[in-house]
């Protein structure tokens, strides 16, 4: 059983702070940032959003990352790394494994469809590197090509066996997240999290300066398709759960992903600052740069049929247009689907980190067998969603069913072990072990009452509205 001795394995460690910082940090930033958020913050009341946003943000996004933060390492320096061994510990109980079934199938879930968009971004970005993808200013063009691209058929459904160039592109894609993994966690997925993430915040400036330097009156039309606040939507219990939604996605929160990474910290690092620089660090990517890039520049250019784009579809059938009539669009392109890689990249490497932790503790497996076990049941998967999933649309259902619904589950789950089984005090006493700052009183209190009732009402009065 999971509640057994750990094994002897050479023990896994961060390098450094400023490591395991910048490894959730690029856990965190990803294509939530750049497509998901202004995709959701449009659809749910544009400036309005950002109310029930910040306060998911404060009450639920930050207090339950430092949660994880503190009952991850909790586990860690005991000896488990993946979610079941670490519920066990905190419940002192070998059932509680149970509970984590979540935090090991949400990550592995969204990677198989999360490294298909991934490839998408290479893909584009070598095609605007070898400017293949600058076809002038008729968008029916871009629309074709990732028609052609991804494989969808004539009736605008199923990606329909992607042609052999995306295979080549999911390959690639594949491979460099195996050779990562497969490193090991300080190796592979820190050094490459510390490289990536300067670069992608030196990209998206670029990108940045260019949209916010078209023609100002355009720019303040751009802006205000996404943030003049529809206040109406504040009454609708949907916003309230897209927004929390978001704020987990956009994290890595409730996904057992940070739970995992801070099993490799030790006794005297930081729990407190480190949580709260990786959670801002992910709000600077997501709202000073995602929220004024993506939407605006493609209202810009397209006008409010933008809205009818999809989240995901606006990255790939939109933005190719903004570039097309930018000067030295091809640059911006390549720039931005770079940097939009990079991020999936990070991200994606965070997947699947505790699913390879499970299958050490779980069934004995050195690092390198279960990286390849992970490795080919992972790539089963994405196949799979490559020539059976039915198309865009189909993609957004189930983003909103895995990446907004069953994390809402799995948020509650932490919240009540952490405030009701775990205990605040012990909590607190935790997490201030090694800490470079306090975390407030209130914020405990806050956790142990307000976080599950919050969560709760929001997901009862989803669930009369749209599914009773
Ligand atoms: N936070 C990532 C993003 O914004 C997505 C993610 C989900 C990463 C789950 C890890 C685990 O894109």
């Amino acid at each position: 059983s999971t509640a057994s001795p750990p094994p002897r394995r050479r023990k896994e460690q961060w390098g450094s702070r400023l490591g395991v910082i910048m490894a959730v940090a690029g856990s965190a930033v990803g294509l939530g940032n750049f497509l998901r958020f202004p995709g959701q913050a449009a659809q749910n009341g544009g400036g309005a959003f950002m109310l029930p946003y910040f306060i998911s943000l404060l009450i639920l996004g930050i207090p339950l990352c430092w949660t994880e933060w503190t009952m991850g390492r909790f586990g860690g320096t005991r000896g488990f790394h993946s979610a079941p061994g670490i519920f066990c510990v905190l419940c002192r109980t070998p059932k509680a494994r149970y509970l984590s079934v979540f935090a090991l199938l949400i990550p592995l879930v969204i990677y198989m469809y999360y490294i298909v968009i991934e490839a998408w971004c290479l893909a584009y970005a070598w095609n605007y590197a070898t400017g293949d993808l600058m076809l002038g200013k008729d968008s029916a063009a871009y629309e074709s090509f990732f028609a052609d691209f991804v494989g969808i058929g004539e009736d605008g459904h199923a990606f329909g066996g992607g042609g052999s160039p995306l295979l080549l592109f999911i390959a690639i894609t594949f491979v460099l997240n195996f050779i990562l993994i497969y490193r090991g966690v300080a190796k592979g997925i820190e050094t490459f999290c510390k490289f990536a993430i300067p670069l992608m915040v030196v990209c998206a400036l670029c990108v940045l300066a260019r949209v916010l330097t078209l023609p100002s009156d355009q720019v303040n039309d751009g802006l205000g398709f996404m943030w003049n606040p529809k206040p109406e939507a504040l009454t609708d219990p949907k916003t309230w759960l897209a927004a929390s939604g978001q704020i987990f996605f956009s994290l890595s929160v409730g996904f057992g992903v940070i739970i995992n990474y801070s099993s490799y910290l030790t006794k005297k690092d930081d729990v407190v600052l480190s949580g709260l620089t990786a959670c801002s660090m992910n709000e600077f990517f997501e709202v000073c740069l995602g929220g004024l890039i993506t939407l605006p520049a493609a209202f810009i250019f397209l006008g409010v049929s933008v809205a009818s784009f999809g989240t995901f579809g606006l990255g790939f059938n939109a933005l190719p247009n903004v570039f097309a009539q930018m000067y030295a669009g091809q640059l911006f392109g390549f720039l931005w689907f770079f940097m939009l890689f990079l991020a999936a990249v990070t991200s994606s490497l965070s997947m699947l980190q505790p699913f390879i932790a499970f299958l050490e503790e779980g069934f004995d497996l050195e690092r390198h067998a279960s990286a390849t076990l992970l490795g080919i049941i992972a790539l089963a998967g994405s196949l799979f969603v490559v020539y059976f999933s039915a198309g865009l649309k189909a993609l957004d259902t189930f983003d909103f069913w895995v990446g907004t619904f069953l994390i809402f589950v799995l948020a509650m789950i932490q919240a009540v072990v952490y405030g009701w089984v775990f205990g605040i005090d012990r909590g607190e006493h935790e997490a201030h072990i090694g800490a470079h700052m306090r975390i407030p009183r209130f914020v405990q209190l806050l956790l142990k009452f307000v976080v599950p009732v919050y969560l709760g009402v929001i997901f009862v009065a989803f669930f009369f509205q749209n599914v009773l």
